[in-house]
């Protein structure tokens, strides 16, 4: 489902004649940064809820030997990511696809995903909605595969800072069923769909990087 939601980065100003996200502007480098660090040098990626297209633009020239599958629900995002892909002219990064990362049944239409990368969607999205996301995910990935999620989380049930807490309240205002989810109950989920959680990185502004990877054995 596709929720009209206040956000800070909702009224991004225009860059090129595109909309502009000031974060994904702040935080490519830095998740660039622990995508490196997991990402085999070739394969097939899908980035779920790609937004401005902003950070597929800057992986797939970051990471020059993955096929970067960018993809959204909205369809005014999925025009501006495609504007912004085609810009580029990279060959890697493919055209944006049609993807609800919170519907059953995704993962077996998208199999073969060396990665999957999410940034900042969870937060946005009821918990049954986000346990669907997350119960998909390894049956898009390859054996050996790896998911990188990044955003703002609980951890332990706490809401660490007073930015926080301000946006906790701010999205469960707009809707009671969304906000911050627990990073434990991330890695627990994906524990349950066989991945294995491989890192937890404390990322700017007080945000979480998990990276989780389907075992090499696994059928
Ligand atoms: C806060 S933006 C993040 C965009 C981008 N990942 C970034 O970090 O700049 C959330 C994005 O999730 C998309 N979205 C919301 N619900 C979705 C869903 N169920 N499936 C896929 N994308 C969704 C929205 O259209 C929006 O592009």
């Amino acid at each position: 489902m596709t929720r009209k939601l206040d956000l800070p980065d909702s009224c991004a100003p225009m860059s090129e004649g595109l909309p502009f996200a000031p974060s994904a502007a702040r935080n490519a480098a830095p998740i660039g940064d622990v995508l490196a660090r997991h990402l085999s040098a070739q394969g097939n990626v899908l980035e779920l809820a790609s937004g401005t297209g902003q950070h597929a633009v800057a992986f797939a020239a970051r990471f020059p030997g993955l096929v970067w599958q960018s993809s959204d629900l909205a369809p005014r995002n999925l025009a501006t990511i495609r504007a912004r892909v085609r810009a580029t002219g990279l060959a890697t990064l493919r055209d944006p696809v049609t993807l609800d990362a919170c519907a059953p049944g995704w993962g077996m239409s998208r199999t073969g995903q060396d990665a999957v990368v999410l940034v900042n969607l969870l937060h946005l999205v009821s918990k049954p909605e986000a346990a669907t996301l997350l119960a998909e995910v390894p049956r898009a990935l390859v054996p050996g595969g790896v998911f990188a999620v990044y955003g703002p989380f609980r951890r332990n049930g706490v809401l660490h800072s007073e930015g926080d807490r301000a946006f906790d309240a701010h999205l469960r205002a707009q809707d009671p069923a969304i906000g911050y989810k627990d990073a434990a109950w991330v890695a627990e989920r994906l524990r349950a769909g066989g991945l294995d959680l491989v890192e937890q990185v404390e990322m700017p502004a007080g945000n979480l990087m998990l990276i989780a990877r389907r075992p090499s054995g696994s059928a």
